[in-house]
């Protein structure tokens, strides 16, 4: 093959370049027998694969574990997917934050905590790097909602944005080498994000340095010229115009030879990356077995209550109820839905080979439920599951809850059982209002094609669900901040940064379950818990973990930082790690904090915080195990000179003496109006707070001296001496 990286191309050549060849396939030079980007959807499993291709564990899922290995081998077995199938750039992942629980498209997304998904999605960026297979991070930015989204505008004020939305996507761009980034649909402030300089050119490609490639969600651009002037490197899907649009906007000169070159450049670089897979249709190599996914999936599932009925026992007599049951919903809707499965196990086939009896009505029916002896089972196990539109890309959830006839048979169920025992499908939280009915809750989201053993290895007690909500389950839909501000064509983001658990922990609002919780069938100790200062905003911290059961299982230490005495949210995630135990073993934990930790953006720049603020060694966002309370604040070195405030020379006993020597005459004037006055003006508080606050300047005024700025400056120079350690 000739060097297809390397050749000169004609400007018509390079034009073609920058929209799409088809569907899902880009860069197709002449000489080059299939195009080098080669793409599928999405982040869970490989649509390209058709029937064949295997449906994993929906991210929300997987955010759960907090485990930033199990994330790795989830991405790794999808690059092994995609190689298999001949695709070298995944459409995935996508790392818009859960603002709100009714939106969408939440199945696709991690958490609504920035940073668990910048860490999380970098590993499973890693796993699918680690198979040779590039990443499409996506949607960039501010796609929290589905209604309206082609047009929707996200107005979102500057620190928001930086802090909290476009977080994961800068982390991925700086420590996980990725290859592209998908521009979203919706406007954002007012300008769309597949033309928006500020997003593209300035942020992403300037501040970030990101360089690869950014591509359009599909069909999404409105303006072709204006967005490559502003940033985008290429149109999705192909479109037949396009080529003719780019022509005549670079013939008139509204399109430069420049700003073409840069999209080839950078288009040709990510192929060339990516060319390895070219060459190598490696179909042979499935490193995962179901069983391996299974266990991600049974891991990462949250058990949210567990008054003594789970893991069942094996003289147990259960009853699974629920059309969720037999037709489970095992992932959300649109273009990440991987169609016809054909491998889905159901929980019943292997729940009967583990239990004394296991029954199985496959609806809702209280008429039917009506027909059997309730009583006779020792468990009733209800699976739920959101309607068919709900959880999917172009359709927001009206409400919270579950469709009314699930409620309505748990409900009826709990009358005649006191053993039920409820299964969660579903994308982001949901209303739990039959929480007290029942005395167990698996949340087990959306499995992917292994829902069958996922749950009745959980149920069962075969796997330990090790989970922890990655988002906050609210009590009520009312207590949403932002319940007015979603779902709209043009959405405030009024609530700034205080949303999830951010803003439930500010405002003492209580949540059904909070961010960061999750039960286990182990009882983890947690001893020795250290937290050292290692520097102005370095801290290190230590514990012991004990498992001291009889089940394997995880753990997840979790720090926060704790405002005391500013305005920021109540808890912020700063850093967690999950601990893989056996059955007694006992683990050594160290978490380091360094600056980077408590780095904001603030006001037009990256800031370090300071204040007053507790460091938590939490179990979860409400629960503290442990808090060490630190002032953060850089010693300022700062010069001595005509700014440096009174009091900060006066409160000092290394300054004090010369200060007085110099000075003591002007603050006699200036307080009592009289240099030789006997009155101490630090007597009265009044006149010391004023003093304290002026700098050497404000009291020159009062020297009545000519030689004054002589003086003035031969006592900053004995002061700065002192402060050297020369005097
Ligand atoms: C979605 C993207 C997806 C693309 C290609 C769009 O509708 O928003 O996430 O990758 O279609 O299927």
């Amino acid at each position: 093959m000739a060097d297809i990286f390397n050749k000169k191309y004609s400007i018509e050549e390079k034009l073609k370049m920058l929209t799409g060849v088809d569907g899902f396939a880009a860069v197709h030079p002449k000489d080059v027998q299939e195009p080098l980007l080669r793409m599928s959807d999405s982040p869970i499993g490989v649509k390209k694969g058709g029937s064949k291709a295997m449906c994993y564990p929906n991210p929300c899922l997987v955010a759960s574990s907090f485990d930033r290995e199990l994330m790795f081998q989830l991405g790794k077995a999808l690059g092994t997917d995609c190689r298999a199938y001949n695709c070298n750039l995944l459409l995935a992942p996508a790392v818009n934050l859960k603002r709100s629980p009714l939106a969408g498209r939440n199945f696709e997304y991690y958490s609504e905590d920035p940073y668990l998904s910048g860490v999380l999605v970098g590993k499973f960026v890693d796993g699918l790097h680690s198979e040779k297979v590039g990443v499409c991070v996506k949607h960039f930015a501010c796609n929290n909602q589905e209604t309206a989204r082609w047009v929707q505008d996200s107005v979102v004020d500057d620190d928001t944005l930086r802090n909290v939305y476009l977080k994961a996507f800068e982390m991925l761009v700086k420590n996980n080498n990725i290859e592209t980034i998908m521009s979203s649909y919706n406007q954002v402030n007012g300008t769309y994000a597949a033309e928006n300089k500020y997003l593209l050119n300035d942020i992403l490609k300037g501040e970030w340095g990101f360089d690869g490639i950014v591509i359009s969600d599909w069909a999404s651009v409105r303006n072709l010229v204006n967005s490559f002037n502003n940033g985008l490197d290429l149109e999705m899907p192909n479109n037949n115009n396009s080529f003719q649009v780019l022509k005549d906007a670079y013939e008139k000169g509204e399109l430069s030879e420049e700003t073409i070159n840069e999209s080839v450049r950078r288009l040709l670089k990510v192929s060339k990356k990516l060319n390895i897979t070219v060459s190598n249709h490696d179909s042979t190599s499935k490193k995962f077995n179901a069983d391996d996914i299974s266990k991600m999936a049974s891991e990462s599932m949250v058990l949210l209550k567990n008054e003594g009925v789970l893991p069942l026992s094996k003289t147990d007599k259960v009853l699974l109820v629920g059309e969720a049951a037999v037709k489970p919903r095992i992932q959300g809707g649109g273009c990440a839905e991987i169609k016809d499965r054909k491998f889905l196990k159901l929980p019943q086939k292997h729940l009967k080979e583990k239990l004394a009896k296991c029954d199985c009505i496959g609806n809702y029916d209280i008429l039917e439920l009506g027909t059997i002896d309730l009583g006779s089972y020792d468990k009733i196990i209800v699976f739920t599951c959101l309607t068919r539109w709900e959880d999917s890309e172009a359709y927001d959830r009206k409400s919270l809850g579950f469709p009314e006839e699930q409620v309505s048979a748990i409900k009826y169920l709990s009358k005649y059982n006191d053993n039920i025992i409820v299964v969660l499908e579903n994308g982001s939280a949901v209303d739990l209002n039959f929480e007290k009915d029942v005395k167990g809750i698996l949340e087990a989201y959306y499995t992917g094609d292994c829902f069958g053993t996922a749950v009745s290895d959980v149920l069962t007690g075969e796997i330990t669900p090790s989970g922890k909500l990655a988002e906050t389950f609210p009590e009520r839909i009312e207590d949403l901040p932002n319940l007015y501000e979603f779902g709209k064509r043009t959405v405030y983001y009024k609530e700034g940064e205080f949303f999830g658990y951010r803003y439930f922990s500010t405002f003492n609002v209580k949540p059904k379950y909070e961010f960061g919780f999750g039960l286990t069938y182990c009882n983890f100790k947690w001893k020795n818990i250290k937290i050292d200062k290692v520097s102005d905003y370095g801290f290190d911290i230590s514990l012991d973990v004990e498992n001291v059961s009889n089940y394997h299982g995880k753990e997840v230490v979790q720090i926060y930082l704790k405002s005391e005495n500013v305005f920021e949210p109540r808890k912020q995630l700063l850093e967690f790690d999950c601990i893989r135990l056996a059955p007694h073993e006992e683990k050594h934990v160290i978490i380091k904090l360094r600056p980077e930790h408590f780095t904001k953006y603030i006001s037009g720049k990256q800031r370090l915080i300071s204040g007053e603020y507790g460091i938590v060694v939490g179990r979860s966002s409400e629960i503290d195990e442990y808090t060490k309370q630190v002032v953060l604040k850089k010693e300022e070195d700062r010069v001595i000179d005509f700014d440096t405030m009174l009091g900060e020379l006066l409160g000092n006993d290394k300054f004090r003496n010369v200060t007085l020597k110099y000075l003591r005459d002007a603050i006699n004037y200036w307080a009592f109006g009289d240099e030789n006055s006997e009155e101490n003006f630090e007597d009265n508080g009044f006149l010391k707070s004023h003093v304290y606050d002026m700098p050497i300047r404000g009291i020159a005024y009062f020297v009545r001296k000519d030689d004054k700025m002589q003086i003035l400056t031969k006592m900053i120079n004995e002061l700065t001496e002192i402060k050297e350690n020369k005097k």
